[in-house]
């Protein structure tokens, strides 16, 4: 298998670890002569594989009691029309920092009034607002905490007046988390905790039940906190493949351990940024991620764009191109991006700029 240094958004590089342990269990899945995605949910088996998935979210991220931890279908999209299905009675309110969050907002509108207390869209979503009034009377406050497109992220669990709602697709797991911040956490999987497939779900039960409006069995939590996040059967070897990931976490360190990781290599590619004087980094300094790290050729080098990116494949980087929304690159950091590959990446743009002085 050729090496490559692997910078997808997402899906993205996971653990080889985790990676070879679902391989064996998609040929003989916990001794019993069978692959993972030939045994029944509701074996003796499975039942282990969902009990200890559970087990490791709350350790790892040292969940409070009252909350419990879902695995959903559906991908994060279907969460933007399930939390305001189950939370919104009258009023939510929503922080705008890029499309994600945007699309989350559209959802709300179907259930009642919403409030935008803030965007950055004026500048292209490269900054994290910061002077806004959350509504008191709001039913709860939606805010995305990493900007996948853009390259920001709020890094901090922030005091809400009211109950705090957060997409966390593309930085779950990359930093400890308080947890007892928040009303619920969700996201997709495949950034740092597993593949597509898996929607993760973090809700403190007493939320629930609010609202008058009837919510149809799937679309209600309470069916799948009742059921077990077993109501119907749920995507296995998705589910897998992210209990080996948290066991390749806990492996690691834990999380704050990943999050010491993270800080550095995001350092390295953020340094390099700012001292290369061909490339110059899009986010504000302050709002910047270190999950997902975006930078332009600065002037009077754009036109070196293609030249780099050819440069960088020939030296096996994959997945640096930015969104087709913003251009430009976006090297994506998440926790299984070794630290060799961000170095790899940073010496090929010393390498350009040698070449072209
Ligand atoms: C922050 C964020 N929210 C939501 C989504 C959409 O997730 P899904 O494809 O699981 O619906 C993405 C996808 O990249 C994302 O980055």
């Amino acid at each position: 298998m050729k090496t490559v240094h692997n910078f997808n958004a997402g899906p993205c590089v996971l653990s080889k670890q985790a990676v070879n342990a679902s391989m064996e269990a998609l040929k003989d899945f916990s001794g019993t002569g069978m692959s993972v995605i030939e045994v029944s949910h509701r074996s003796k088996e499975w039942k282990a594989v969902m009990d200890e998935t559970e087990f490791l979210w709350k350790e790892l991220l040292d969940i409070p009691d009252g909350y419990k931890t879902l695995f959903l279908g559906g991908g994060a999209s279907t969460q933007f029309m399930m939390v305001p299905f189950n939370l919104l009675e009258k009023k939510a309110a929503y922080l705008e920092t890029g499309v994600w969050a945007k699309k989350a907002a559209k959802e709300a509108d179907f259930f009642g009034e919403v409030i935008r207390v803030a965007s950055s869209a004026d500048k292209n979503y490269t900054y994290i607002p910061t002077n806004y009034d959350i509504p008191k009377d709001a039913d709860y406050f939606h805010i995305t905490t990493n900007n996948t497109i853009y390259g920001t992220e709020i890094h901090t669990d922030m005091d809400s007046p009211v109950l705090l709602v957060a997409d966390m697709s593309s930085d779950m797991m990359s930093r400890p988390v308080d947890v007892s911040k928040y009303g619920l956490i969700y996201g997709g999987a495949q950034k740092n905790v597993g593949p597509a497939g898996v929607t993760f779900v973090i809700i403190r039960e007493d939320i629930l039940g609010k609202v008058t409006r009837k919510i149809p069995t799937m679309v209600d939590y309470r069916t799948h906190i009742k059921e077990s996040s077993m109501f119907n059967t749920p995507p296995v070897f998705s589910i897998l493949v992210m209990n080996e990931t948290l066991k390749w976490i806990k492996a690691e360190g834990g999380v704050q351990a990943i999050n010491k990781m993270n800080v550095e290599k995001a350092a390295l590619l953020y340094n390099e940024i700012d001292r290369n004087t061909m490339f110059t980094g899009t986010a504000e300094k302050m709002s910047r991620s270190i999950m997902n790290i975006c930078f332009v050729m600065s002037e009077p080098y754009q036109n070196k764009e293609e030249a780099f990116m050819d440069f960088a494949k020939s030296r096996g980087m994959v997945g640096i191109k930015g969104h087709r929304s913003v251009g430009g690159f976006r090297a994506s950091l998440y926790n299984a991006c070794p630290k060799e590959s961000v170095l790899a990446l940073v010496e090929c743009m010393q390498e350009f700029e040698q070449m072209n002085k």
